[in-house]
């Protein structure tokens, strides 16, 4: 099985290009996540008027949900110059102690995947998060000491799919803490039509919403159905995206009604009928569907929790009655009592 899906949320050979042209620079032209964006504009206002920088964000959710878009708005919006790294990409103290002197006063250091980031380079940023100093120990053993070296004050944005792995050392750094939610599907059609604007797609509203609901209320995929969609408009319809051409489009592409595609209905039947509906542990679901358990947890589960498909108990994984229905199958009797 391949991550390579239309639905998932995960970038992509293909969304580069997009995902740029179609990334808003501007808080007001980031749509939904009102709560999240009225405070952050609070926050961003109140550093602005206090000349200083903003204190350290950290943005978490499932990938496809805007975190990126919103670290480079939060610099743009602060006027700051944004630099960008992630986790993995750091390996040694060392290369965190060189991003950091080489920062300008006031500039974003964006770190995606901060989940990633391994201790001894996270030990470095402690102290530049707190302090704006950054210090390290060279050399070993009787020669080893520790230097101190003052840094530029900065705002750090970290960006990771995987809240529960950050440390906790590094998560209390952060001042603010903001989870992004999946869409409702009237911010997706938003979402949608901004895109078609954009990228010069005519769509009605009705394919626009069929697209809208069927991208489990994450932008990334919005944008890449509509991409898709529209080679069918141009091939089979007379270019414009109606609810028709929209609906028999995401039917071959195979992707059903709410959203789930073939990988997704592999992760459920799996529980259903391989491990009678679960509980069954996700290194085990994992294990009978080859793929990796971190897949699993970053991009089928977090939608599949939200749409009611899958419980989490302490058992392990649960296929919930929704989760039967929705596949045409019968729920059978001895797993009502755990609902
Ligand atoms: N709130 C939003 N409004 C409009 N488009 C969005 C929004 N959030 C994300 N997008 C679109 O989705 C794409 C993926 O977002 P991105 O920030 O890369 O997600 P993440 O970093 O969480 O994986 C962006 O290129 C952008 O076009
Ligand atoms: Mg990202």
């Amino acid at each position: 099985m391949t991550i390579e899906r239309i639905v998932s949320g995960g970038m992509q050979e293909d969304d580069h290009a997009a995902d740029d042209s179609l990334r808003p620079r501007r808080l007001a032209d980031y749509i939904g996540q009102d709560r999240l964006k009225s405070n952050l504009d609070i926050f961003i206002s109140a550093s602005k008027q206090r000349g200083e920088p903003l204190d350290h964000v950290l943005l978490h959710g499932p990938p496809g949900l805007g975190k990126t878009t919103l670290a480079n708005i939060i610099a743009h919006e602060m006027g700051a110059n944004i630099k960008t790294t992630s986790g993995p990409a750091i390996e040694r103290p060392a290369d965190m102690v060189a991003v950091l002197t080489k920062l300008q006063k006031g500039d974003a250091l964006f770190v995606d995947e901060a989940h990633r980031l391994n201790r001894v380079v996270e030990e470095v940023l402690y102290g530049a998060m707190e302090d704006f100093v950054v210090s390290w120990v060279i050399d070993k053993g009787l020669k080893a000491r520790s230097i101190n070296l003052a840094i530029q004050p900065f705002t750090l944005i970290g960006a990771t799919t995987r809240y529960g792995m950050v440390s906790s050392p590094l998560r209390d750094r952060f001042g603010h803490v903001f989870r992004l939610d999946f869409y409702d599907d009237a911010a997706m059609r938003t979402i949608a039509r901004r895109s078609a604007r954009i990228l010069g797609i005519q769509a009605e509203d009705g394919g626009l919403m069929e697209i809208a609901r069927r991208s489990r209320g994450t932008p990334r995929v919005a944008n890449r159905l509509l991409r898709r969609v529209r080679d069918y408009a141009q091939v089979m319809g007379d270019n414009v995206i109606t609810a028709g051409i929209a609906l028999d489009a995401l039917a071959r592409l195979e992707v059903d009604g709410l959203g789930l595609d073939d990988s997704d209905r592999l992760v459920l039947t799996t529980i259903i009928d391989k491990f009678d509906g679960g509980p069954v542990g996700i290194e085990t679901v994992a294990a009978a569907i080859s793929e990796e358990a971190d897949t699993i947890m970053d991009v089928y589960e977090p939608f599949l929790l939200q749409k009611g498909f899958l419980d989490r108990t302490r058992r392990g994984r649960v296929a919930t009655r929704r989760a039967y229905e929705h596949l045409g199958l019968g729920f059978p009797k001895s797993q009502g009592a755990m609902f």
